[in-house]
């Protein structure tokens, strides 16, 4: 048995941030803004009402519905966030009571941009292993609370939202075939201190580094590098031809990763869907908030040969083969 992917949902907060409302703030432009991340706007969650938890309950509730399954048929719920509202009880929790899930196994899972993945893979061992026939694999993030908005090298990239993906065991359904690798080596090019840390906040700079810090440049020459070399890893690990593939959904960070990428793999951009222009880099989110938006517009259908990439802080990355 392997999860098919049953239903997939998707939430995006209301409010939308454009490239001229952040150069009202920090000294940047739409012009290069747009140039440099492919982005034209990003959504930003209301603080008080769209946190992680509501974000990620509203977009299971979606999957559920898209799946045509009860919240009280799941067996496992699985979140990936890096930005949770609540420490305690998990935002798998909190999705457990937005769905009316009681009982079922729940826990949270952080591996930075690649955590989805990370959360799928898990949730498809546990269906794998004969553990759970019905899983909701969440992908959550609300970067807006940790970006540093009075520095342009970081705030214009993110944006907040939730993607999430039900599995259902099917016995036709295709092994999971996936990689994940993570370094310690330029591990500080993404970095954010954790906020409970006693008597820190005496030191100085620490509140500054509890916010997003990144160094764009080896960011940006690590993605380009190692995801190509992941995927073609995948191709020859589960012995795929990556022409035969239909689509490449690609972590939105930056068009302009994603476009050298496809470059490097010798592939059409064509099929590498993208979503960062009015979506902003939604971290965890990106990847299942993605499928959710191209199989609303009918380009995800069944039988579809796919790649799935991400990579982000840790340093993490990791590639999934699936057949949709
Ligand atoms: O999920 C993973 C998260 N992280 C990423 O995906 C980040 C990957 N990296 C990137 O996307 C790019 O490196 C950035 C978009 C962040 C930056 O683009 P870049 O082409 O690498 O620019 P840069 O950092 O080399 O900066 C070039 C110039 C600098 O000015 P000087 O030193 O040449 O005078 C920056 O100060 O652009 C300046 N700059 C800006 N100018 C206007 C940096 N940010 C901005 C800005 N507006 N927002």
């Amino acid at each position: 048995m392997t999860g098919r992917i049953a239903g997939l949902g998707s939430y995006l907060p209301k409010r939308i941030v454009t490239n001229d409302d952040l150069a009202a703030i920090v000294e940047t432009s739409d012009e290069w803004i747009q140039e440099r991340t492919g982005i034209a706007q990003r959504h930003i969650s209301d603080p008080l009402v769209e946190k992680p938890s509501y974000m990620a309950g509203i977009a299971a509730q979606r999957a559920l519905e898209d799946a045509g399954i009860d919240g009280s048929e799941i067996d496992l719920i699985v979140v990936s966030c890096t930005t949770p509202d609540k420490v305690i009880p998990t935002m798998a929790c909190c999705v457990q009571e937005a769905v009316g899930a009681d009982g079922c196994g729940c826990f949270d899972i952080n591996s930075a941009c690649p955590g989805w993945l990370a959360a799928y893979n898990t949730a498809q061992s546990f269906i794998e292993s004969g553990n759970c026939s019905k899983a909701l694999v969440v992908g959550v993030e609300c970067l807006s609370n940790f970006v540093d908005w009075e520095d342009r090298g970081t705030c214009i990239l993110f944006g907040d939202g939730a993607g999430a993906a039900v599995l259902v065991a099917d016995e036709s359904a295709s092994k999971n075939r996936f990689i994940m690798h993570a370094t310690y080596n330029k591990a500080e090019c993404l970095t954010a201190e954790a906020r409970m840390q006693p008597k820190r906040w005496e030191e100085e700079g620490f509140l500054k580094s509890t916010m997003f810090q990144m160094n764009g440049r080896d960011v940006f020459r690590f993605a380009v590098t190692e995801v190509p070399k992941i995927i073609t890893e995948l191709s020859e690990k589960y012995s795929f031809d990556l022409n035969d593939i239909d689509l490449f959904i690609l972590h939105q960070a930056n068009a302009r990763i994603i476009e050298t990428i496809a470059k490097r793999l010798g592939q059409d951009i064509s099929k590498f869907p993208m979503t960062v222009y009015d979506t902003g880099n939604t971290s965890t989110a990106s990847i299942p908030s993605l499928m959710d938006r191209l199989k609303k517009e009918g380009k995800l259908v069944k039988g579809q040969k796919i790649v799935l990439s991400s990579f982000g802080g840790g340093l993490t990355w990791a590639a999934n083969y699936i057949e949709y």
